[in-house]
């Protein structure tokens, strides 16, 4: 059930016929205040002065053409011309009762789009650092919600998996293999990256072997593309374990890596020469773009091809796009990239667009974040300076919750110590960063997302065994409960009003891939179940009928707070 849209079209008709233009706008939204009403209405006053007409009249008159029967107890006019829209407690309960029984707590079915997602793309031959973070989870965050929400998503892992580096490390893992070193020495990635470039620096046979494998593979040559498959393989196995410890839905099979655009290279650069989009300048290959301009005031030329032949990172972008409209049929793609690639995309695309090779009603959108800084404000560094890595990130976290449960629950077993520290200790880091809005830059503190108050993984999580425990204690399951909701308490009304704006949450996060409005929501949804479940008794109701009532909001609470949170990825256990 999405309310606001059914209310937008209700005050868009009644609108259009008190004589607005087709395309008015009714602007509901959510009330800021019980006093209010549920919703309101905004658009009145500008579509007043279209027609030049005093608004409270036209609010007047709207009032009256509305049909909001059974939907609405009361409407009312407040202002300049708000409408303020109260919703009937009887049509909430029916709704909520719904919920309960519908699939996917009755969301409305979408017109499935296809969907494709670039998220986390870390580097191939390299670890996964805290810069690869915030892609991963935000990213999978988006991707979970398009599915919860019916789309078809095809996740695209972008990794950095081509580039004259790649000579450098075929070489050194040949010397490796010769020297029949362990598979450990590659497992340690870092190490082996810098020793390769060690070699290279320092070692000129070893520079020139790199480099003529660079032009070997390619060339397609068998050999250094079968050294070179053997480090992608050894990276994602790799980078897999950390997306099974941050409960993140990617696998071996979303690698869509920028190798694989290679082909599509030499086409691109030669179709844009023939629609007069590319020119030769100084042997490279370039695209002016008269909407970008360099600091002369001159049209900002974009090179898609080197002078040495070697095609760079917009070329694949561009090409990119394109495999993912033509091929994998996107109606819509979204990149969760940080913000300091955006002025490459926005290139990219403007040349994807001038070239026709994506449709302009196929959206392309950057939905970028900023950087993780640490609690002195500068970008998250180790002590030493280094850069973190996300491995070390998560035992960090796991051994920090670890600490931080047993000293609250000293009497906790082995083994259920074992299972929350991992859903409490991945879940803060990733709820962390998802309760953000991600524009800004964010700073990463440990205290702040551990703490069991306030809007963190730890309250939504125990918020959630909570409600639970409820249905634990008193052995009851919705089979048993056959009263119908009654919503006679401003307690109950209010929780069953937000649990049927579940829908509009998605569509929000959905339509602006900002997962921290579903953190607000669920943080709101789990303050206002206390409330209700501190001042309306549930198990020793005045009543049978009012038990059951309740406890079927508390089942309502309990299903949303567990759906919200796998929407964002954050993993929910029984008891804390
Ligand atoms: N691998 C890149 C990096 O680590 C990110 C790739 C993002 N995706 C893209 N289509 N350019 O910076």
């Amino acid at each position: 059930m999405n309310i606001q849209a059914l209310l937008s079209e209700k005050v868009s008709q009644a609108l259009i016929a008190a004589g607005a233009p087709a395309d008015s706008e009714a602007q509901v939204r959510q009330s800021a205040k019980a006093q209010f009403g549920d919703y309101q209405a905004n658009g009145v006053m500008s579509v007043a002065k279209k027609l030049g007409m005093p608004p409270r009249q036209l609010a007047e008159k709207v009032v009256q053409l509305l049909e909001l029967d059974g939907i609405a107890s009361k409407t009312e006019i407040a202002g300049p011309g708000f409408i303020n829209i109260f919703l009937d407690r009887q049509w909430v309960a029916v709704h909520a009762d719904h919920a309960l029984i519908a699939p996917k707590l009755g969301i409305t079915p979408v017109e499935a789009q296809t969907i494709v997602i670039d998220y986390s793309a870390p580097n191939v031959a390299k670890e996964m650092h805290v810069g690869h973070l915030r892609s991963t989870i935000i990213g999978d965050a988006a991707a979970r919600t398009q599915e919860f929400l019916g789309h078809k998503v095809i996740r695209a892992n972008h990794v950095g998996d081509w580039g004259t580096q790649f000579g450098m490390l075929i070489a050194y893992l040949e010397k490796v293999q010769n020297e029949n070193a362990s598979d450990m020495e590659l497992a340690d990635l870092e190490h082996f990256y810098r020793e390769a470039k060690k070699h290279y620096d320092e070692d000129a046979q070893f520079a020139e072997r790199a480099r003529s494998y660079v032009v070997k593979l390619q060339g397609g040559d068998e050999y250094c593309l079968k050294m070179w498959r053997k480090l992608v393989d050894v990276t994602m196995t790799q980078n897999q374990i950390t997306y099974d410890r941050l409960n993140v839905t990617l696998t071996q099979r979303d690698v869509m890596g920028e190798s694989l655009y290679n082909s599509m290279l030499p086409g691109i650069v030669a179709d844009l020469k023939a629609k007069g989009l590319a020119v030769e300048s100084e042997g490279a290959t370039v695209v002016y773009l008269d909407e970008y301009k360099n600091k002369e005031g001159d049209p900002m030329g974009v090179i898609i091809q080197k002078k040495d032949g070697a095609f760079l990172y917009t070329t694949t972008d561009i090409a990119c796009a394109k495999y993912r409209y033509e091929t994998l049929g996107a109606d819509r793609v979204l990149y969760y990239i940080d913000s300091r690639q955006h002025q490459h995309l926005m290139q990219a695309w403007t040349i994807v667009r001038k070239a026709g090779y994506v449709p302009e009603s196929v959206p392309l959108e950057h939905h970028m974040f900023g950087m993780m800084l640490g609690k002195d404000g500068k970008p998250f560094k180790t002590r030493s300076g280094g850069t973190v890595k996300l491995a070390d990130l998560l035992d960090e976290a796991i051994d920090r919750a670890g600490k931080l449960i047993a000293e609250k629950n000293p009497d906790i077993s082995e083994q259920d110590l074992k299972e929350l520290v991992v859903a409490v200790g991945i879940g803060a880091v990733k709820y962390a960063d998802l309760s953000k809005s991600r524009t800004t830059d964010y700073i990463f503190d440990w205290d702040n997302m551990l703490a069991f108050e306030g809007n963190t993984a730890p309250y939504m999580q125990y918020a959630y065994t909570r409600v639970a425990s409820i249905f634990k204690r008193a052995e009851i399951d919705l089979n048993g409960l056959t009263q119908p909701i009654v919503l006679n308490e401003d307690r109950e009304a209010a929780l069953a009003t937000r649990l049927l704006q579940f829908e509009e949450v998605l569509t929000t996060v959905a339509r602006d891939g900002t997962p921290h409005v579903m953190c607000s929501y669920l943080y709101d949804l789990a303050g206002l179940f206390s409330g209700f479940y501190e001042h309306c008794p549930v198990l020793n109701a005045q009543s049978e009928e009012i038990r059951q009532s309740r406890l079927k909001l508390a089942l309502l609470t309990q299903k949303t707070l567990k759906h919200g949170l796998d929407t964002l990825g954050i993993e929910t256990v029984e008891r804390m």
